[in-house]
């Protein structure tokens, strides 16, 4: 089976796994714990948040770790409405953010604040004009995520968030599709806060963290807890950072590099789906705003799920949108955000190339989907007869 989700998670790099082992069953001590085996452990943890800061270009100060990506968008906006610069309970956020902002935001709206979602346009990205025609005076928070994870749209983040700084809005971004994959350093002095994941850059499942902007006087949402400084309770799990920051660390050195190598792929990928080019709709934005690694597409006249089952007969493995949707029967939340009908919707494929991915794979895995439209399209002239 050859695997196209790399956007649903990756598998841990192997040194990471190795980190993982060894702070697991070598330095074990609760990073709280007063005595020197504490000592040791508070010291590496310390080191880890250290070295991702300076990855990060942000002060280490403002870092804490969670159990991942949808923690720290819960935590983050929880914390940036703990603390707002102005009075007000209006939100902005985007349609197609991941289910962990919508989930938040769904209880923000029982508890009386008001909500208003943008769409994408037809490239994928959020209309700025209408992201500033959006905001009131009562405007808090604004919460856009940099890169689509359905899409690979890469939002203009500098400008939105330069924007809302200026109005005395907090701006809270989700970086989990981003870190790691192009460079953030330009952009995370200016928003207030990000969140960012282990599993999408080959390290652990169920580590994360986020970034507040240490000038935010915020309060914790969770009662007397007394771990990374009472922004998230529990003992932490080392073993996970410190391969995280492994993780980290080996992506980040050849980002640059990477991201060549994938514009190619990208490209070979589509042009295996040359024959059948006229039934395929691939959502992307311009070169300089689309992260190559996610393809988001639909074939007129195929259902994804379908498509994607067949794949997977084939040895393929890709997927329908955001596997946290999984068993909820529901399309994948970009389509909303695109203005794709029903019947579109249920079309939507996506295929995330990952380090693994080889471009004689990638050219076969297009040419099997031409071969599956093909076949589909005479089984179903046979029934016609
Ligand atoms: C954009 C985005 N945000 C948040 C998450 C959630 O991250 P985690 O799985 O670490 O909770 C995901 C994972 O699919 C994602 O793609």
């Amino acid at each position: 089976m050859i695997y196209f989700d790399f956007a649903a998670t990756t598998p841990m790099d192997y040194e990471a796994a190795e980190v993982y082992i060894k702070v697991a069953t070598e330095i074990f001590g609760n990073t709280s714990s007063l005595h020197d085996i504490g000592g040791q452990a508070q010291t590496l943890l310390e080191n880890c948040r250290k070295e991702l800061a300076a990855l990060l270009d942000v002060d280490k100060k403002g870092l804490y770790f969670t159990s991942g990506g949808s923690e720290s968008n819960f935590l983050a906006i929880e914390a940036l409405l703990s603390s707002p610069l102005k009075n007000g309970k209006h939100i902005i956020a985007g349609m197609a953010e991941h289910s962990s902002v919508h989930g938040v935001l769904t209880r923000l709206e029982r508890l009386g604040y008001e909500i208003t979602l943008l769409p994408f346009n037809s490239k994928g990205l959020i209309d700025q004009e209408q992201l500033i025609n959006s905001i009131k005076p009562e405007t808090i928070l604004v919460a856009l995520q940099h890169i689509n994870s359905e899409i690979g749209t890469i939002q203009p983040i500098k400008e939105m968030a330069g924007f809302c700084k200026a109005n005395r809005i907090h701006f809270h971004s989700d970086f989990v599709q981003s870190f790691g994959k192009i460079n953030l350093k330009k952009i995370t002095p200016i928003v207030s806060s990000f969140s960012f994941s282990g599993h999408k850059i080959y390290g652990p499942k169920g580590i994360g963290g986020v970034y507040l902007n240490p000038s935010i006087p915020w309060k914790p949402f969770f009662p007397d807890g007394s771990h990374e400084s009472g922004f998230r309770p529990g003992t932490l799990n080392l073993p996970a950072i410190a391969a995280m920051t492994i993780a980290a660390q080996k992506i980040i050195r050849n980002m640059e590099e990477d991201l060549s190598k994938f514009k190619s792929k990208r490209k070979a990928f589509i042009e295996a789906l040359e024959p059948i080019k006229n039934r395929v709709k691939v959502y992307q934005a311009d070169d300089d705003s689309q992260l190559p690694t996610i393809i988001g597409m639909r074939i007129t006249g195929i259902e994804g799920q379908w498509l994607m089952l067949e794949c997977n007969r084939l040895g393929f493995a890709i997927s329908t949108g955001s596997a946290c949707q999984i068993g909820m029967q529901t399309p994948a939340k970009v389509t909303k955000a695109l203005g794709l009908n029903d019947e579109e919707a249920t079309e939507f494929i996506r295929i995330s190339l990952g380090h693994s991915s080889k471009i004689e794979d990638i050219v076969r895995l297009g040419e099997t989907i031409v071969g599956i439209v093909q076949s589909f399209k005479s089984v179903s002239v046979i029934l016609r007869n």
